[in-house]
């Protein structure tokens, strides 16, 4: 049975949980410059045994900087790395990288192309010096996980983008690591199979139980495969939270539109609703809404002041519900409509600002103008 083989890894998981023990990775205020730019500026992180924890943010914001740091191959400045409760790197120390019992899948597939898909597989458990009847059943095992059974005795050049990847990650679970890291693992792969293949990892993650580190600028891809989400921007970390979190309650602006389609609205404090935790906004584009808040920033909030509402295509209605006094439509114009199979998507401007509306009946318009609601409970102010 191939889930066997990690049979110690998945339950070493439960316990690991309990408050005592130490984290499997943790980061303190890492910190690297690269010639000229901050790469990573200070970046605090704490991954718990058994967590699928996903760096996601543009290119060139330190994903892949930070993850070599975990790795042993970079350096840091300053900060420090610990694996396991150990300390790992410092600006002064580095454990080097085959002591960090890490496994470990990149963008290019980094496979030999002249050795079998077994003996890819192989060659770290060769390396760690195990005997030959026990390679051979690993192997076998940890092939038959990621579905490459069959191909054992296949060459790479003999396989697809999705297969060789596979094999990649046959190998780097094979030695079972204490981390699994990735870095883009899925990014030369074509939409269908990158889509397909996420959900395959996060089944693959969840079964062995294994701790993962996964860094990818695909939004979609971060969603479905993390138990946290860290948002990066500019070497730092702009919010770590469930998907949901992230989705629903970003923190930033950053974040609000980085993570999915992002209506950014500019307003007015009418009325705060401390007890709520909410305000009603005037929208300075015209309408008001109840928006949900933070409390940190509800702490602050007067009437009269600034707030920065987000509103998400698909909570954006064409037509009115039932809805509280004190709200007001927005009056729109229409500008277009794209038919996308699941809905309808809409572009609409209301003053300034062009709305991106997201509806599963197509819209009716009398000439060309909308009343436009938010969703009850679905406005969010953004700091
Ligand atoms: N070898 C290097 N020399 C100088 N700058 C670098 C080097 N490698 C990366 N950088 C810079 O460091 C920043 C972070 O890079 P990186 O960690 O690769 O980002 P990401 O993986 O999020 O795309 C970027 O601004 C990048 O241009
Ligand atoms: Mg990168």
């Amino acid at each position: 049975m191939p889930a066997t083989a990690f049979a110690h890894e998945a339950a070493a998981a439960k316990p690991a949980a309990a408050p005592q023990a130490p984290a499997r990775l943790e980061l303190r205020n890492l910190r690297k410059s690269l010639g000229a730019t901050a790469a990573v500026n200070g970046i605090d992180l704490k991954v718990a045994p058994g967590e699928s924890v996903v760096l996601l943010g543009p290119s060139g914001c330190g994903k892949t900087t930070t993850l070599r740091m975990v790795a042993g191959f970079l350096q840091p400045d300053g900060g420090e790395v610990h694996l396991d409760g150990v300390l790992s790197s410092s600006a002064t120390f580095a454990l080097p990288p085959e002591k960090r019992r890490l496994g470990m899948v990149f963008q290019t597939y980094a496979i030999w192309p002249h050795k079998t898909v077994a003996d890819n597989v192989a060659y770290g458990l060769e390396v760690a010096g195990r005997r030959r009847a026990e390679i051979r059943a690993e192997v076998a095992a940890v092939l038959d996980l990621v579905q490459l059974g069959a191909l054992a005795n296949r060459f790479p050049a003999e396989l697809s983008g999705g297969q060789q990847q596979r094999v990649a990650l046959a190998r780097a679970l094979a030695t079972k690591p204490s981390l699994l890291l990735l870095d883009e693992p899925l990014s030369n792969l074509d939409a269908s199979l990158r889509e397909e293949m996420r959900f395959e990892l996060r089944a693959l993650q969840k079964n062995l139980g294994i701790t993962t580190l996964y860094v990818t600028h695909d939004q979609d891809e971060a969603l479905v495969l993390a138990d946290r989400i860290v948002v990066m921007n500019k070497g730092r970390i702009e919010q770590i939270g469930t998907p949901e979190e992230v989705y629903r309650t970003p923190a930033t602006r950053f974040v609000g539109s980085f993570i999915g389609i992002a209506n950014l609205l500019e307003g007015e404090i009418a009325t705060v609703d401390r007890a709520g935790e909410r305000v009603l906004v005037a929208l300075d584009i015209g309408g008001r809404v109840w928006s949900r808040a933070p409390r940190s920033w509800l702490d602050g909030a007067v009437t009269g002041g600034r707030a920065t509402v987000l509103l998400r295509p698909q909570d954006i209605e064409l037509e009115a519900a039932e809805h509280p006094g004190a709200e007001q439509p927005i009056a729109a114009a229409f500008l277009s409509e794209s038919f996308l199979g699941e809905h309808y998507e809409l572009k609409l401007a209301a003053g300034e600002a062009l709305l991106r509306v997201q509806s599963r009946r197509r819209g009716t318009f009398a000439d060309g103008r909308a009343q436009l609601w938010a969703r009850p409970g679905s406005a969010w102010v953004v700091a």
